[in-house]
């Protein structure tokens, strides 16, 4: 079994790096944990406690060179970016500094200390619409519509030629409409579930909206799935060399479905405003996680309606949080 003595992730104060940096250390509690963030989307209170914290951004290529030579990782998971498409959209040039530099920069470094295998964080978005659902790596080609879907995409062909050329092992994960708790809904770039609760739970001040007419759907995967895809894809035995998996529930859920849900599980009504569809927004996504399933031995551990009840329930912790203070 592999116990790693150190491990670094970037992106620790993030919705996802949070998260797993805490089900990690509960998993393997002697590793040391290094982690790096400049908190451009994370925040302070989301920073796990028992870890190295360098705060600074992956494009400092200095400050990577003295984490890397301090602590000499064996494993990277690599989650820190700029994310959202809409944000891409607006300021292509500052996200693809970090989403795509900033990766080669990781990559680089990981490279010149003897890294046996870096994580990546990738995106369902680098399919743009796919064409056949449930979608499968194979049958559907790489085609991004977006600055984040494209900054996201370059990362893995960078990762297969770090792979390729140098031997670095690497791997890329696909993560799905990824949600639970720790993900906040106050900004205009919140994912859809995150947004609706946080006007549910913490500010009444928005008002809940949606594009469309909800009969668009999304494989929505739980962030505790996408944790232990990343601790599978450090374990897997052999190596990777680039691969690319899907991680997702391999189900989609549309956003009248998710609304009812959120309104049985809260037991609270959400008025939703309805705005016209959102230009280029694609109709359907759903994984076939197969090849994860296969390789990986990676199972959505939490089904989409446990999930969603998980993140209700940290709202509600949240509501009584500010009530008091
Ligand atoms: N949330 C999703 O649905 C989803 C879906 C697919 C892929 N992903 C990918 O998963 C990863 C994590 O996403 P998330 O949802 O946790 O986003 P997030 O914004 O919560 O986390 C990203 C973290 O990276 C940090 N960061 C940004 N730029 C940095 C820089 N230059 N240097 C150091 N730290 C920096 C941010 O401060 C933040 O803490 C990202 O790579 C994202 O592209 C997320």
């Amino acid at each position: 079994m592999i116990i790693p003595k150190t491990i670094l992730v970037t992106g620790c104060a993030g919705f996802i790096g949070s998260n797993f940096v805490k089900t990690f250390r509960a998993r393997y509690p002697r590793t040391k944990i290094v982690g790096i963030d400049d908190f451009s989307t994370g925040r302070k209170d989301a920073l796990p406690k028992d870890i190295t914290f360098y705060r600074g951004s992956i494009t400092d290529m200095r400050l990577l060179k003295r984490i890397f030579s301090s602590h000499r990782p064996e494993y990277v998971f690599h989650f820190a970016a700029r994310p959202r498409v809409s944000y891409g959209v607006l300021h292509p040039a500052e996200t693809t500094l970090v989403n795509i530099y900033g990766t080669v920069a990781m990559l680089e470094q990981s490279r010149d200390h003897d890294v046996k295998r870096f994580i990546y964080s990738s995106s369902s978005s680098i399919y743009g619409g796919a064409k056949k659902l449930p979608t499968k790596e194979s049958e559907n080609l790489p085609r991004p519509v977006s600055p984040y879907g494209l900054q996201k995409y370059t990362g893995e062909p960078f990762c297969k030629m770090f792979s390729d050329l140098y031997g670095l092992d690497t791997v890329s994960l696909r993560y799905f409409n990824v949600f639970g708790p720790g993900q906040y809904g106050n900004s205009p770039y919140s994912t859809v579930i995150s947004a609706w609760l946080e006007t549910l739970y913490v500010s009444n001040r928005r008002k809940p909206f949606l594009e469309g007419n909800g009969t668009q759907s999304r494989d929505f995967c739980y962030v505790e799935n996408v944790v232990d895809a990343n601790i599978r894809a450090m374990r897997y035995a052999k190596r990777l060399n680039g691969e690319a998996f899907n991680i997702a529930h391999g189900e989609r859920t549309n956003l009248l479905e998710v609304k009812k849900l959120i309104e049985k599980y809260s037991g609270r009504k959400l008025n939703i405003e309805k705005r016209p569809p959102r230009l280029g927004d694609v109709r359907h996504t759903q994984a076939d996680i197969g090849k994860a399933r296969k390789m990986l031995g990676y199972r959505p551990r939490v089904d989409f309606r446990t999930g969603l009840r998980h993140t209700i329930a940290w709202f509600t912790e949240r509501e009584k949080k500010e009530k008091k203070g």
